[in-house]
């Protein structure tokens, strides 16, 4: 089986800077490299050119921050994800902030009828311009993929929406916003927040997610934001949230989906090796490619 590598060196979906840096710093780490070892053929197709970030004159005009830059990137990124899924390829896509999920989702969505989607972080990225305490666009991609939120990033690629509620899971949730927990409940999305995690354990999450897109979901995307590992783990993101998935439990959630053979296409996000300590945050996404690509301790 081939992977296709496609760096997104974005950050206009957040306010801090160095993000558009997380896929150097990721094929730092031997992202490659680990994942040859694992006797895949792996292609680097290098990164996407998202343009530049707005001017501030040009920002000021609209509520979500670089709104028509992050369109532009995100529009380039659907294209090329969707080549590398017609060609038969496993998409693996590296951050870049997380409102890079909106042309990953654009892009591999149009192959599935009923595309699942791990949403493993923090947040809930179910945002809107309506209910946005921040007017970030990293804090809207799953909402935007659902639908909802701005036309000029919901209507990328020409159809919308991407996924359905139904088809959704949250994993390590700790930090909603007010319109978010009323949308999670108004649609119905499962969610295991930290709460869970910490009563059912990891296993229990996993083995339920494995179930619930059992007959449900002909594919399904991981889109890992490393916020969603506690900070002592993963320092280097821009939005750190205390109280969240440690190093082994990521490592035993990403080994139980290897062995499920459930994922068919993934992204890590929100690496930022400016707030890192000395690419730590990068060296744990890569470790955790590598469970989550078959590697095993024995
Ligand atoms: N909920 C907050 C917001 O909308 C934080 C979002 C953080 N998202 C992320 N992908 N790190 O601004
Ligand atoms: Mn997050
Ligand atoms: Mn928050
Ligand atoms: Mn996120």
């Amino acid at each position: 089986k081939k992977i296709s590598i496609i760096g997104v060196p974005m950050d206009f979906g957040q306010t801090r800077r160095g993000v558009d840096m997380g896929p150097s710093a990721i094929r730092y780490a031997n992202a490659v490299e680990r994942l040859e070892s694992l006797h895949y053929e792996v292609e680097d197709l290098g990164d996407i050119d998202v343009g530049k970030r707005a001017s501030v004159e040009e920002d000021a005009s609209e509520k979500l921050k670089n709104l028509k830059a992050a369109a532009a990137g995100n529009e380039k990124l659907a294209l090329k994800v969707d080549e590398t899924v017609k060609e038969g390829a496993f998409p693996l896509i590296l951050g870049g902030d997380h409102s890079i999920a909106i042309g990953t989702l654009a892009g591999v969505a149009k192959h599935y009828e009923n595309l699942g989607v791990i949403w493993y972080d923090a947040h809930g990225d179910l945002n809107t311009g309506e209910t946005s305490p921040s007017g970030n666009i990293h804090g809207m991609p799953l909402a935007v993929s659902l639908g909802l939120g701005h036309s000029t990033l919901t209507n990328i690629m020409g159809y919308s929406p991407k996924v359905k509620p139904e088809n959704i899971v949250i994993i390590g949730a700790r930090c909603l916003d007010e319109g978010e927990k009323d949308l999670i409940k108004k649609l119905g999305i499962k969610v295991f927040t930290m709460h869970e995690i910490d009563r059912l354990g990891m296993t229990k999450v996993i083995e339920e997610t494995i179930q619930y897109f059992e007959g449900r979901a002909d594919g399904v995307h991981l889109s890992l934001d490393l916020d969603g590992l506690d900070p002592i783990d993963a320092p280097g993101v821009g939005t750190p949230v205390i109280g969240g998935i440690s190093y082994r439990e990521s490592h035993l959630a990403m080994e139980m989906l290897a062995e499920a053979e459930l994922i068919t296409s993934a992204e890590f996000v929100e690496v930022n090796p400016i707030l890192d300590e000395r690419n730590k945050t990068a060296i744990v996404a890569v470790e955790l490619m590598g469970s989550l690509f078959g590697e095993k301790l024995l």
